[in-house]
């Protein structure tokens, strides 16, 4: 895959029983660009980003990541079905098996890419910093008897995990908050963390699922802020979904339209304002409302 893109969507389709939320839906994110995925609700973003993320196993199709050195069929690495040469190895089966379980999604963000939830999953009753902590398990040295020992390495990645969490609470002006539980943070704090939390992973490109949601102008433009820092300082590419479209227009390099599962534009922020498709999906969405894009 060229190096240009870091995401390569293909004719993705999902189906849930007989619902079909999304159709041959094909587009690509450029590497260092903040996109956006827009459309009116039930148009299939989420569920997008759930194929993407590992969350759930597309019905067909190609999702191609080219992140930390190295190209990444997200399909593949959930798992193929069972095959009937699964059940002669039992290594092969238990591998299998284990994917079944306990789905990809940790591989997908081995794999370097990260999200943040439409609606927040945090652990409430952890501590901001714990919540960042727990979200580096797959990079910190877990192993048992190293633990148990405290060996020098243990210890290591220890403090780098907690070098980490606090970098990331730097950035998203919540260092303050580090030993309040998760809980007790206003609501557009803990969007602020769920980012902190997803970038403690270091990804090279993140999801985030309506990040303004609830959020009032001012924390609105903070966020904003924010995307273009994780773009531009720490070379992080950024895939939104959002419904604030002043934002949308505002911080995008591209965008990708969707309704009723399908991709019915894409481009620049000027080439959505004024394609009649996108206006009409939205007009249409909420009839009689006032549509500005
Ligand atoms: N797990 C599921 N099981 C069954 N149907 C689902 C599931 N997830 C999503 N859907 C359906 O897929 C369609 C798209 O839903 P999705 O959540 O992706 O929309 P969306 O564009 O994110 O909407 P919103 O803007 O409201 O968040 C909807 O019809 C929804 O009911
Ligand atoms: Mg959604």
């Amino acid at each position: 895959m060229s190096q240009e893109n870091i995401l390569k969507v293909e004719n993705l389709v999902m189906h849930f029983g007989g619902i079909k939320a999304l159709n041959d839906v094909t587009f690509n994110i450029k590497r260092g660009s903040v996109s956006a995925l827009i459309g009116p609700n039930g148009a299939g973003k989420t569920t997008v980003f759930n194929c993407l993320t590992g969350f759930y196993k597309a019905t067909g199709g190609n999702i191609m990541l080219s992140a930390n050195g190295k190209d990444t069929s997200v399909i593949k690495v959930l798992g193929e079905p069972f095959k009937a040469t699964d059940f002669i190895s039992p290594v092969a089966f238990l591998k299998r098996l284990k994917y079944k379980m306990f789905g990809g999604s940790h591989l997908v963000n081995r794999a370097g890419l990260s999200r943040t939830f439409q609606n927040i999953r945090l652990f409430k009753e952890m501590s901001v910093v714990e919540n960042l902590l727990v979200a580096q398990h797959m990079r910190v040295n877990r192993n048992l008897l190293a633990g148990i020992l405290n060996t020098p390495s243990y210890q290591q990645s220890e403090e780098e995990a907690l070098e980490r969490a606090f970098y990331w609470l730097g950035v998203v002006d919540l260092t303050e908050f580090a030993n309040r539980l998760a809980g007790e943070l206003s609501y557009g704090q803990q969007r602020r963390l769920e980012i902190a939390r997803a970038m403690c992973t270091n990804p090279e490109i993140i999801c985030l699922d309506e990040p303004a949601a609830g959020l009032n102008p001012s924390e609105t433009e903070a966020l904003t802020k924010m995307i273009r820092v994780l773009r531009d300082q720490h070379n992080t590419t950024v895939l939104l979904i959002e419904h604030d479209m002043g934002m949308v227009m505002d911080i995008s390099d591209y965008i990708v339209v969707l309704d009723h599962g399908e991709v019915i534009a894409k481009g620049n922020p000027d080439e959505i304002k004024n394609n009649p498709k996108v206006i009409a999906a939205y007009l249409g969405a909420e009839e009689g409302e006032e549509v500005t894009l």
